[in-house]
């Protein structure tokens, strides 16, 4: 491991920062406190160019380097989860409820670190955009700044986010050039049909029918309408009808998930559950109503910008802790968005043994910051080299 050596001179005072963090977690867009305790750390380190309000708490941070240059991008998610957090740990949420699962209080407090360093040396040109986004588990908050501009307002040319990976050696990188996380999409199908006395079913429309009918037609998407050598998945996770055993009732409702990571892909799958859903519903002479969302899109990774980055975390992991050709995650990320305005890359930094990610029991590795944030600030220096 070659750390930079000043970064890790930060290290009792990240984990200071990651703890508090830790301890008065938010959600959603409502990252205030998070937000205030970014921007008094960013002043410390004696930044001015300070944007604050964007996606509702969002910041864009500017650092200036020496001379002409790009604004390079980096990007940090600030939000928690709405979990019980059950570690026991001294520094454990102090809000019931609500927990710091995903460790975006580590991704917060290595951009921090990255932003001292790069602060008190600005060996680099050109600037450095820190984008601080809320709401990433659930509502887009990626989506909404750049929605807000971010990436024109400040001229920004490139973007690189990362994710930390319990389970996966300490240290170690993983990503891959082109689709990394897929896209996820939502569904839900509302099915009408004419109830009535169970043991009379000849004098109605079952919906029941119809809705196991069309789950199972679903299903012969992926085995039957799609390439098998493109990742997919179509899962119905929810069918609800009836309730009583001699009623057959009036309606009937599903719902589920897409996964997808090829716009193509999604384009297919859409139109064919329209084509099933209708004419399923025709067959079983019910009405069925499907209503499809596309929620975050794939994560895709540029090569070039790929290429760098893993150059650069070989750097600083050493070239055996690198896989620049890891499989795909069926999981989501709104850092997406970003990537489909600005070429960039996205990596996974394992923390080491311990709880999944939004599970009670996770505990962010304190240790991860300083190679987070040598890992941001490098790539800085190389890509905007004095
Ligand atoms: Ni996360």
């Amino acid at each position: 491991m070659a750390l930079i050596n000043r970064i890790a001179g930060y290290a009792d005072e990240m984990t200071g920062w990651r703890r508090h963090l830790h301890e008065h977690p938010e959600l959603g867009f409502d990252c205030f406190e998070t937000a205030e305790f970014v921007v008094e750390r960013l002043k410390e380190f004696g930044l001015t160019d300070i944007h604050t309000g964007i996606a509702k708490t969002g910041i864009v941070a500017i650092v200036e380097g020496q001379g002409d240059g790009p604004t390079i991008g980096l990007r940090a998610d600030m939000d928690a989860l709405p979990i019980k957090e059950a570690t026991g740990l001294p520094y454990a949420s102090k809000i019931d409820g609500k927990m710091h699962a995903c460790g975006h209080d580590g991704h917060t407090t290595m951009l921090l670190g990255a932003a001292k360093y790069l602060a008190e040396t600005r060996n680099f040109r050109g600037r450095v955009a820190l984008i601080f986004q809320p709401a990433e588990e659930d509502g887009g908050g990626g989506n909404v700044m750049c929605q807000e501009g971010i990436m024109d307002r400040f001229d920004i040319s490139q973007v690189f986010g990362i994710h930390n990976v319990p389970d996966m050696e300490l240290g170690q990188v993983e990503t891959t050039p082109g689709p990394i996380m897929a896209a996820v999409d939502g569904f839900d199908i509302n099915i009408k049909g004419v109830g009535g006395h169970g043991a009379y079913p000849h004098e109605t429309r079952d919906p029941v029918i119809a809705a196991v009918s069309i789950a199972q037609a679903l299903q012969t998407i992926v085995s039957r309408n799609h390439f098998s050598l493109n990742d997919l998945v179509v899962s119905v996770t929810m069918i609800h009808a009836g309730s009583a055993e001699n009623v057959i009732p009036d309606t009937a409702y599903l719902g589920g998930t897409v996964r997808t990571f090829d716009k193509s892909v999604q384009d297919m799958v859409e139109t064919r559950m329209q084509e099933i859903v209708a004419g399923q519903a025709a067959a079983f002479g019910v009405e069925a109503e499907l209503n499809y969302v596309r929620n975050y899109p794939a994560t895709v990774n540029h090569p070039d910008e790929t290429q760098f980055a893993v150059e650069t975390a070989k750097e600083i992991v050493g070239e055996a802790r690198v896989n620049d050709k890891a499989g795909r995650e069926m999981g989501a990320e709104d850092f997406s968005y970003m990537l489909e305005q600005r070429p960039g890359s996205y990596l996974f930094f394992g923390a080491g043994d311990g709880a999944g990610l939004h599970h009670p029991e996770y505990n962010y590795n304190d240790d991860l910051s300083p190679i987070g944030a040598s890992f941001f600030a490098r790539l800085v220096e190389r890509a905007q080299p004095l």
